[in-house]
């Protein structure tokens, strides 16, 4: 049995091998503007990143070799090979520490992948910090995220683990202190958006930066202050995946959703909601008339 550590907090076990298990949790743009676009094609983004409370499950074991196993709903959509960002995550701390042991990573995927819910950057950001409690590695924040930043731009916001304002191409990380209690629907059609693709189908001027001082008093608050922002990428992923219009108007449909927008580069959607109850209604509407599509509902995190 390996001891638990969900968002920071640890539960050691006395029996059974040694082991770390950290969350990876969603990763939803609460808006998303592109604000330019660097010589080297990476574009320049104004953020507001939330985490909601599920994700997947990493857990790591002491082994000779790196290598990764994959449980969970959406496991067969993950790549194993060596090129998976869980390995090339050990890899990379494991190069940077001089670590010569290795580690059985297990990853339990129950979000979908190309989803725009940050998936593939969370689990890397997760099983890093797995990987320096497992390994005892002594490395600094901002190392640890200069790292996480060469394997993916989320992966230093997925690090950070809580609310923020992210800025340049994901590594600008300036903290939201509060965000009100929020609950979410997650709406994905089943359908997977390349993240490249959509950078590369966005058209026109770019938008700028919106960022708000002080905080929400509440979700309507909240939801207020976001229906004057916008995801920017929203057009271009409806270009490659049509569906996400009909996952937009689904959850604005609902009774009681505050705001509806797509997440990251999509093409999963999110309805904000007031309270949980709100939020399980709408999630139950929506995911009877629409029964392929993966629907759920959680609170919107909030920092320990
Ligand atoms: O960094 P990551 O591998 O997650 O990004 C995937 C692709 O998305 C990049 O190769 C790039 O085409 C695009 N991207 C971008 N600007 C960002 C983040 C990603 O153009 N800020």
């Amino acid at each position: 049995m390996a001891d638990t550590i969900t968002a920071g907090a640890s539960m050691s076990r006395p029996a059974g091998p040694p082991g770390v298990t950290w969350m990876a949790p969603a990763k939803v743009n609460l808006y998303l503007h592109v604000v330019g676009r660097r010589d080297d094609g990476y574009h320049l983004l104004d953020s507001l990143i939330a985490f909601a409370a599920l994700g997947d499950l990493v857990t790591v074991l002491p082994a000779r070799e790196i290598r990764l196993g994959v449980e969970g709903q959406f496991a067969e959509a993950v790549p194993t090979g060596s090129d998976n960002l869980v390995l090339r995550a050990a890899r990379a701390l494991a190069q940077h520490a001089g670590i010569t042991d290795g580690a059985a990573i297990i990853l339990e995927k129950q979000m979908p992948t190309a989803a725009g819910l940050g998936g593939g950057s969370a689990d890397a950001a997760a099983a890093l910090r797995a990987l320096v409690r497992l390994w005892d590695v002594e490395i600094g924040e901002d190392a640890l995220a200069e790292l996480g930043l060469s394997l993916g731009a989320d992966v230093p916001i997925c690090l950070a683990g809580h609310p923020a304002f992210v800025g340049g191409i994901g590594e600008a990380i300036t903290p939201v202190p509060n965000l009100p209690p929020t609950w979410l629907v997650l709406v994905n059609p089943g359908v997977a958006v390349s993240t490249p693709a959509v950078f590369r189908a966005r058209e026109g001027d770019f938008s700028a930066p919106a960022r708000f001082d002080g905080t929400a008093a509440d979700a309507p608050a909240l939801a207020a202050l976001l229906a004057q922002r916008h995801n920017d990428l929203t057009e271009p992923a409806m270009s490659q995946a049509p569906v996400i219009g009909d996952v937009l108007a689904a959850l604005t449909g609902t009774p009681d959703c505050l705001l509806a927008r797509m997440s990251g580069s999509g093409a999963t959607c999110f309805g904000l909601f007031a309270n949980e109850a709100a939020a399980r209604t709408a999630a139950r509407r929506v995911a009877l008339d629409n029964p392929s599509w993966w629907v759920v509902s959680a609170a919107l995190a909030t920092p320990a």
